[in-house]
């Protein structure tokens, strides 16, 4: 019952000829696909790839946003701009923004309460450290990260979001959490939905996986009956391997 979705989060990556050499090249090659389809460019670029991709399905997302909606902020971009360039998709809490940029899960609750403001449909992304994970901290770790939103946003806080487990010592290192190990973060957070939001929000709710997920991995990580999908950062540079992984999906 529930869609697939595979988003591509470019990061600080990208140039007009790239973004336009890139988007030209995937669309032909998934356009059987049966799955959700979102790339996230840098801001700078969202207006260029929204109208390249304006005759698809795919739909355009954004990888921040502030918490206010205008005003004396210098460089920030609020979600109310996002959803004027065309954005659907906003992901919050990504790792390299808590990590980097000391993004509090507090932070990232209040961002998402911005993207919600705007009938946007944050990825709000969490998980856990390599430190975490061998102290056997996962599950309290990820359980904090959720409960902030919880607070923030009440009972309704896990309606018409996308959750995306991303264990932060598989992205970008090529290391990538086992299928069973990614399911049972997966059960946990769904667990945790149901016990907050309810039965039929936990069932409906997306949860996508993030941390190295390449076009030789996806299809085994994505048969798990608790993964809906996958958030991709260095394989959706490459539109053969973005496709491969969308496929795998569909
Ligand atoms: P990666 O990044 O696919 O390059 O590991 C994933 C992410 O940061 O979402």
């Amino acid at each position: 019952m529930r869609r697939s979705l595979v988003v591509a989060n470019w990061k600080m990556n990208g140039s007009e000829t790239f973004n336009q050499v890139f988007v030209e090249s995937l669309l032909p090659k998934i356009d059987e696909v049966n799955v959700d389809v979102v790339i996230c460019p840098p801001f700078v670029y969202l207006s260029q790839v929204d109208e390249l991709l304006d005759n698809s399905d795919v739909q355009l997302g954004a990888q921040n946003c502030a918490v206010e909606v205008n005003g004396a902020f210098t460089g920030e971009v609020s979600a109310t701009m996002l959803r004027d360039c065309g954005v659907r998709y906003v992901i919050v809490g990504h790792s390299e923004r808590r990590g980097l940029y000391g993004e509090s899960d507090e932070l990232v609750a209040a961002k998402l309460a911005a993207v919600k403001a705007e009938h946007l449909t944050a990825i709000l992304c969490v998980g856990e450290t390599l430190e975490d994970r061998d102290a056997g901290r996962v599950l309290e770790v990820i359980g904090h990260q959720l409960q902030a939103v919880a607070n923030m946003l009440g009972r309704d806080a896990f309606n018409d979001i996308v959750v995306s487990y991303e264990p932060v010592w598989a992205i970008g290192t090529g290391l990538t959490a086992t299928p069973e190990q990614v399911e049972e973060v997966h059960r946990m957070i769904r667990q945790f939905v149901s016990d907050h939001g309810g039965a039929e929000c936990a069932a409906k709710l997306q949860i996508l996986y993030g941390g190295s997920v390449n076009a030789n991995n996806a299809a085994t990580l994505l048969a798990q009956e608790n993964i809906d999908g996958a958030l991709v950062g260095g394989a959706s540079l490459k539109a053969d391997d973005f496709a491969v992984i969308c496929k795998s999906v569909g």
